[in-house]
């Protein structure tokens, strides 16, 4: 059975366009694999703490010290999930800072990616991730490409930690008056049926 992590990062919660695709990304894959397990967390209803002192302190030193159990916890959530459908809006040209401070909790050393002979190794392999992301304006092309710090950001740390299999679905240009923002949601859901992860495996 497959196990899809849904991870939802927007403090808009009625209007959101990243949590409208990532719900119709998440019922296509639900389409194609009935059966799946689906982990929901909703950073923006529950957000997890910015790393404290404490944690530092402990985090290569004492694996099982008490601070260091909700990132225990976010790791193996992330280690048994098969997909993970990562919903992000664009802030400040970035991701929201409360999918920053996840990815502080499940990028650990020894955990989810190690430093080995050949150099880094990301430890997630075989997983296959769909990015939302939800943007004002309008990044994928043309003079704003070089202030996408969004995409080009969680491609690399996602890289970094081993996955690899990673495709897009762009809602962008939103901002920029009703028609847009009807059109980039159409455009986006056009995409969704071609996803490769949405295909039975
Ligand atoms: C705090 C904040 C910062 C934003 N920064 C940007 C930005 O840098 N670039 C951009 O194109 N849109 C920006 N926007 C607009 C959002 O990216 C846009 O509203 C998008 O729809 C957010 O996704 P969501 O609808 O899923 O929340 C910002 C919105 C907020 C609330």
């Amino acid at each position: 059975m497959k196990t899809i992590l849904h991870i939802e990062s927007s403090s808009n919660l009625h209007t959101s366009v990243s949590r409208e695709i990532g719900a119709a990304a998440l019922e296509s894959l639900l389409r194609a694999h009935p059966g799946a397990k689906v982990v929901n967390r909703d950073l923006a209803k529950n957000p997890v703490p910015h790393l404290a002192p404490a944690f530092v302190e402990v985090m290569y030193t004492k694996p099982d010290a008490p601070e260091l159990a909700l990132s225990r916890e976010l790791v193996d959530e992330l280690k048994a999930s098969d997909v993970i459908v990562l919903e992000a809006p664009m802030y400040n040209f970035n991701i929201p800072s409360v999918l920053k401070a996840w990815i502080d909790h499940v990028a650990r050393a020894g955990l989810t990616f190690q430093y080995g002979a050949n150099g880094i190794e990301g430890l997630l392999k075989g997983k296959k991730a769909i990015l939302v992301l939800g943007r004002g304006g309008m990044y994928a092309q043309g003079p704003m490409k070089a202030m996408d710090y969004q995409e080009t950001y969680l491609r690399a740390v996602l890289g970094f930690l081993g996955i690899t299999d990673v495709e897009t679905v762009l809602i962008e240009g939103v901002g920029m008056g009703p028609d847009k923002r009807a059109e980039a949601l159409t455009k986006a859901r056009a995409r969704i049926a071609t996803l490769t992860a949405l295909k039975a495996a």
